[in-house]
């Protein structure tokens, strides 16, 4: 018999991954954006920057969140408590330390004119690095003996069987990403560089995105969705759909990787592409058969045992609460428009490849589409919704969510629609042109506003002390 109870939720992950987007992440962003879409002189540390704010984006704000709600969300759909809760201000401090000691380092490395603090400076960058592996090893290590004691028990639950293949990819994801950057920085200190190798950076970067943050974005929403916006129950092979996905991934990433690339570029995009093609189609699939857009079917309420008696106050149109979390259920809606939007635009990309069309569809827009409008977006409407429960407070403002909305939209809108403007359009309308600068430079300025009312919320949240039954009826 299991006598330990589960560990409290630690909200320092979620702190973290803040803190480190407001000061770090999305303020760099902006600042980039600003730059290019400004036309202001690229200063000597520009492509150090870019590189900054793609590792402390993914790392930080994206994979803190996870790695917070993961520790807590896993052990309870197992059903068996962490091994080690002494574990988890470990994780978090090795991880923060490493992403904090690469901001300043690497963003002062291209400034640095005196060998010896340039030498200093790039062992710090590559300790960094080791830093956050440790960190993540110890993340994986924890989640790998928790799940360990559920089979040990033989008592694992069907919840977490149909979602494995997802964790599995996940843990693998942190592992490769983590080695990656560490030899990439180390790479980077012994040739005297201030930026990691391109082509290699890129591959990592899409192994996060393809391993890590997709798989769990999609474990999540098939365990929570039901639940927080009356879904079906996932009925479906979850767990299949997960090894089709899986191996579409791998034929897209694996032709890319940089020695494969050097030999016979034609025929590595020629694979890539089909994967590309068939890792878009599962996506459509999946995102048919999570039911979230369309709500073709009943709700899993209908099978319910116990229905709700008369006297119960009757919960929101379609959904099971009353309005307390704010209506944060239109950003994951968003957010899976956006996820459609990626895989759509990945779809006419791998076509084209095929097909030899002459056609460009700008990675970066593929990229943000994915980061910033699905994994931000499902982030800033899944917060709310779950925090507060999980710290037993009530949240603290229903408006600041519906703002998050608008800034989060405002901010991919203006990220992405510029990159896809045709040239012809532009040709034709040189207003447009202007425009569509104006609209890149702000974008990041709305992404930091977004997130900064995620944080206020959440801060205003964790130090009110009212009771969380009130909240039903508190609606602000
Ligand atoms: C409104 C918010 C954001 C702005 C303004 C922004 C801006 C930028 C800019 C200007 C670049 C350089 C693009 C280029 O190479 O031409 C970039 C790259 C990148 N961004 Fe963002 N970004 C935002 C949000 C995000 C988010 C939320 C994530 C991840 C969760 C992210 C991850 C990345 C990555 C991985 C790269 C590539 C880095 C590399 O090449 O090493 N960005 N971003």
């Amino acid at each position: 018999m299991n006598l330990r109870t589960q560990a409290q939720f630690h909200l320092g992950f979620i702190r973290s991954a803040l803190a480190i987007a407001i000061f770090a992440g999305f303020a760099i962003g902006a600042h980039l954006a600003a730059v290019i879409g400004l036309d202001f002189p690229l200063g000597k540390g520009f492509y150090s920057f870019i590189q900054i704010h793609g590792h402390l984006q993914l790392v930080g704000w994206t994979g803190l969140f996870i790695i917070g709600i993961s520790l807590h969300f896993i052990p309870r759909l197992a059903g068996i408590p962490l091994s080690h809760p002494e574990w988890l201000n470990r994780i978090l401090w090795l991880i923060t330390a490493g992403l904090a000691t690469r901001a300043v380092a690497h963003s002062i490395l291209p400034y640095v004119s005196t060998p010896a603090i340039f030498h200093t400076l790039s062992v710090v960058v590559a300790l960094s690095g080791l830093s956050e592996l440790a960190g993540i090893i110890l993340y994986i290590a924890l989640l790998l003996t928790s799940i360990r004691a559920t089979r040990q028990s033989g008592k694992e639950r069907p919840a977490l069987q149909s979602v494995k293949p997802y964790f599995a990819m996940m843990q693998a994801g942190w592992l490769l990403y983590a080695v990656l950057n560490t030899a990439l920085l180390i790479h980077m200190a012994l040739t005297e560089a201030v930026t990691v190798n391109q082509p290699w950076d890129d591959f990592a970067l899409n192994l996060f995105i393809g391993l890590v943050l997709l798989p769990v974005a999609f474990a999540f929403s098939v365990r929570m969705f039901p639940l927080y916006l009356r879904l079906p129950a996932p009925e479906w092979p979850v767990n299949k759909m997960g090894l089709v996905y899986l191996f579409f991934f791998a034929l897209q990433l694996l032709p890319t990787l940089p020695p494969f690339l050097s030999m016979s570029p034609e025929t590595v995009f020629f694979i890539s592409a089909i994967g590309q093609c068939g890792k878009s189609v599962v996506i459509f699939l999946f995102v048919w058969k999570l039911d979230l857009l369309l709500r073709r079917r009943e709700p899993w309420t209908v099978h319910r045992k116990f229905q709700p008696g008369p006297e119960r106050q009757p919960t929101r149109a379609g959904l099971p609460d009353y309005g307390e979390f704010g209506r944060f259920e239109r950003l994951l809606y968003a957010a899976y428009l956006w996820l459609l939007f990626g895989a759509m635009l990945e779809l006419l990309t791998g076509l084209a490849t095929i097909l030899r069309w002459e056609m460009a569809v700008s990675t970066d827009a593929i990229r943000h589409s994915y980061l910033l409008g699905f994994i931000t977006l499902l982030i800033l409407g899944m917060a709310p919704r779950m925090i507060p429960g999980f710290i037993q407070k009530k949240l603290a403002s229903t408006k600041l969510v519906g703002a998050t909305f608008w800034l989060g939209n405002a901010a991919v809108i203006c990220r992405i629609v510029p990159l896809l403007l045709p040239e012809v359009l532009l040709e034709k309308m040189p207003s447009l042109v202007l425009l569509s600068q104006w609209m890149f430079a702000l974008s990041g300025i709305f992404g930091l506003a977004a997130v900064s009312c995620l944080a206020v919320n959440l801060r205003r949240t964790a130090i009110d002390n009212s009771p969380p039954d009130k909240a039903n009826s508190a609606q602000k």
